[in-house]
């Protein structure tokens, strides 16, 4: 048997549940779960969402994001033996003691990456670097990051970075020093943001922007940036289209967390790991994600 977590209706409780493990089939690996992600769409699947075409009976099991051991490996699947240590990504059942994935969504963990940072990595940094990439941003542009304490604000910040852009960070004044350790020009939101902004951007000048805020700071966004093509949501899904704003493209490939996990490797992507609560502890990690206030990725272990 293997332990899961399951909720039984839109809105939950998370409670812990006991299921038979679950097999690979053609094409798959099965995982045992060391680490899972905690992601505001984990949040949102609890509350009863599923993306568009996605179907899931319930009890549901939330969790999109996972690093673990390959411990079976399905029929025509190359590349991949029992003991391989890797993370990946899914929609659903990562909130458990054994996932089976299609292993093309696997990629191997560097040895220098510890289970709680590889167990949430995948869904923020991929976003990033989509969000980064779709921008455009270039050698001496600014680019302006909203919520840029947050999970895909400290990739994106960083990844901007490498490309040679000056990088507005926008967050609350305590997330300042991490900011600028991350190599951003620190803002803080309220009256007078985009006066403030437009004082560090070099020449008054912001060329680009990842907005995860939404709101006020989506408006801010539209007065800074001449070119709405530039500005990408991850937030105002539902204005989006009218504002003439970007949404995150959703591509998601091995290929690229590779890509990632390797620059974490090499000392280039710093990433944050604020509390690890285990498996049992879902609901309370998600009471703890949801009342705010926080920096870095909360990520539940599994023994
Ligand atoms: N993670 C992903 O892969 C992904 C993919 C697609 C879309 N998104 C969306 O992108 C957003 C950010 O995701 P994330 O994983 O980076 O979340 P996160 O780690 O929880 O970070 C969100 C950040 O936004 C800040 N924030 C929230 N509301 C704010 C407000 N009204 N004013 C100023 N700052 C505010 C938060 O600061 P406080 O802690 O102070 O509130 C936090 O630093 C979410 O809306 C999420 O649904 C995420």
């Amino acid at each position: 048997m293997s332990r899961v977590i399951v909720f039984d209706a839109p809105g939950g409780p998370l409670r812990l549940a006991e299921v038979p493990e679950p097999q690979a089939g053609p094409g798959e690996v099965r995982v045992r779960v060391r680490a899972a992600g905690v992601q505001p769409f984990d949040v949102a699947v609890v509350g009863g969402w599923l993306p568009a075409g996605a179907d899931a009976p319930y009890p549901r099991t939330p969790g999109n994001e996972f690093a673990g051991v390959v411990d079976q490996v399905g029929a025509d699947v190359a590349g991949f033996t029992p003991g391989d240590e890797v993370l990946g990504f899914g929609l659903l059942n990562a909130y458990g003691e054994h996932l089976v994935v299609p292993a093309a969504q696997v990629t191997a963990k560097p040895p220098e990456m510890p289970w709680e940072v590889a167990g949430g990595f995948s869904a923020a940094s991929q976003t990033a670097r989509n969000v980064i990439e779709a921008l455009e941003v270039g050698e001496g542009e600014t680019l302006l990051v909203h919520g840029a304490a947050g999970a895909v604000g400290t990739v994106a910040v960083q990844l901007g970075r490498h490309r040679g852009a000056t990088v507005i960070g926008a967050a609350r004044e305590e997330q300042h020093d991490y900011l600028r350790s991350l190599g951003a020009l620190p803002v803080a939101y309220g009256e007078g943001f985009t006066a403030r902004v437009r004082e560090l951007a070099p020449g008054g000048e912001v060329h680009a922007s990842l907005d995860s805020v939404g709101g006020a700071a989506l408006d801010a966004t539209l007065e800074l940036v001449k070119d709405r093509s530039r500005v990408i949501t991850l937030y105002d899904h539902d204005r989006a289209a009218a504002l003439g704003v970007g949404l995150s493209p959703a591509i998601r490939t091995a290929e690229r967390l590779a890509e990632l996990a390797a620059l974490y490797a090499r000392g280039e992507l710093r990433w944050h790991v604020l509390r690890t609560f285990p498996l049992e502890q879902a609901a309370e990690a998600h009471r703890f994600y949801t009342a705010g206030g926080i920096r870095g990725k909360i990520v539940l272990t599994v023994d």
